[in-house]
């Protein structure tokens, strides 16, 4: 990102640093930092009509559908958002949506499981914040563990940009004509949701249950190879080699599962990459396992439902998505 390692940035940076470089082309200096995170911090409530929108959605919904909805109709609680040419606005509506998108994607999780709303709290890290929107309760107390924390920051910085894939081009096609950064966002997210781009997480989790034991893969992998199927996770437009991203991802699922424990749907995932690494009809293609791969299974272990995996997507690539609109109105 704005030339730093993707390596050097996971190890050593948190995700809202990266979320400054993004949209500032320099990481933070400490002041800079504390001024981000405090406006930020600021920026987490969202107005408690929105309850009202989410009230609209069957219990169970889909995440994913009802985060583009709300995404969009918080450009209708903002109109000086319009006001493109004025970058202090744009500012401003930059970290509203960097902050409440995290708010809003843990509302659409309580409502779609019938659980009662969780406020963010300012003192917490953003992703701290999040994971206790998400599982904090009224009659227990959640305490995030340290090394969870970590990794969705690791996972948070690897999904926060990406060259000019599907979701930023529709960022870039929306705001060109001028529309505001929350429709703009809406429509990256719509973007995101497809099983060939970010959503590709939740298709790679539905892979694996499908397969359900090991004994299965070899079976599987002939259904790929007669096109029948898709290996999903694997692949991708741009990086015809390992993408750098999945081998981080791999070592932060280590982590994860030495907290959560492994589960059947590891085994299958490892035994699914041993064999495409090796296998030609994958090699000869440059097939490999992309960031998406590993994701979906750590976000698993960590509890979370499948139908929020394309959502903890767009949550960081928020930042990424704004990043890129910034630069084509200023640049
Ligand atoms: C992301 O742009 C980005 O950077 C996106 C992303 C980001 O951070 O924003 O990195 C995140 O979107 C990663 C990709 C997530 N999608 C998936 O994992 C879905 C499964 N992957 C495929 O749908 C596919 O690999 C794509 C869509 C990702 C890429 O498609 P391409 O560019 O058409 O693939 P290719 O040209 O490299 O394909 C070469 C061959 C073809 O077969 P032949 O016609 O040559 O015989 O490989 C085949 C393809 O049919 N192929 C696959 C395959 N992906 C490509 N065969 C089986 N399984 C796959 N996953």
């Amino acid at each position: 990102y704005r030339g730093y390692p993707i390596e050097q940035l996971a190890e050593n940076s948190t995700y809202l640093e990266v979320a400054y470089l993004l949209l500032n082309g320099e990481l933070p200096k400490a002041d800079e930092l504390a001024v981000w995170e405090k406006t930020i911090g600021s920026h987490a409530m969202v107005h408690e009509s929105v309850r009202q929108f989410l009230d609209g959605f069957r219990w169970g919904s889909h995440t994913m559908g009802m985060l583009v909805s709300v995404l969009g109709a918080k450009s209708t609680f903002y109109p000086d958002s319009r006001n493109i040419s004025s970058p202090e606005l744009m500012e401003l509506h930059t970290a509203r949506l960097v902050s409440k998108v995290a708010t809003v994607a843990a509302l659409c999780y309580r409502h779609s499981r019938g659980l009662p709303y969780i406020y963010p709290d300012a003192s917490l890290g953003f992703c701290e914040n999040f994971l206790n929107m998400l599982f904090n309760s009224p009659n227990t107390k959640y305490e995030p563990n340290p090394i969870l924390v970590k990794a969705l920051e690791v996972l948070f910085i690897l999904h926060a940009d990406h060259e000019q894939n599907c979701s930023t081009s529709t960022m870039r096609g929306i705001g060109s004509s001028l529309a505001d950064p929350y429709s703009s966002t809406a429509g990256a997210a719509a973007a995101l949701y497809g099983p060939l781009h970010g959503g590709a997480n939740e298709a790679v989790l539905k892979m694996l249950m499908e397969i359900g034991d090991v004994k299965n893969v070899p079976s599987y992998i002939e259904r790929v190879k007669s096109r029948e199927v898709l290996l999903q996770g694997f692949g991708h437009r741009v990086y015809k080699h390992y993408d750098p991203r999945a081998s981080i991802v791999k070592q932060t699922a280590n982590e994860v599962f030495e907290v959560t424990g492994r589960n059947s749907l590891i085994d299958i995932a490892m035994e699914l990459e041993r064999i495409a690494l090796e296998d030609d009809f994958f090699v000869s293609r440059k097939l490999y396992p992309n960031v998406d791969f590993y994701s979906g299974i750590i976000y698993q272990a960590m509890g979370l439902p499948v139908d929020m995996y394309p959502v903890l997507f767009a949550i960081p690539r928020t930042a990424g998505w704004l990043a890129q609109w910034k630069e084509m109105m200023h640049d």
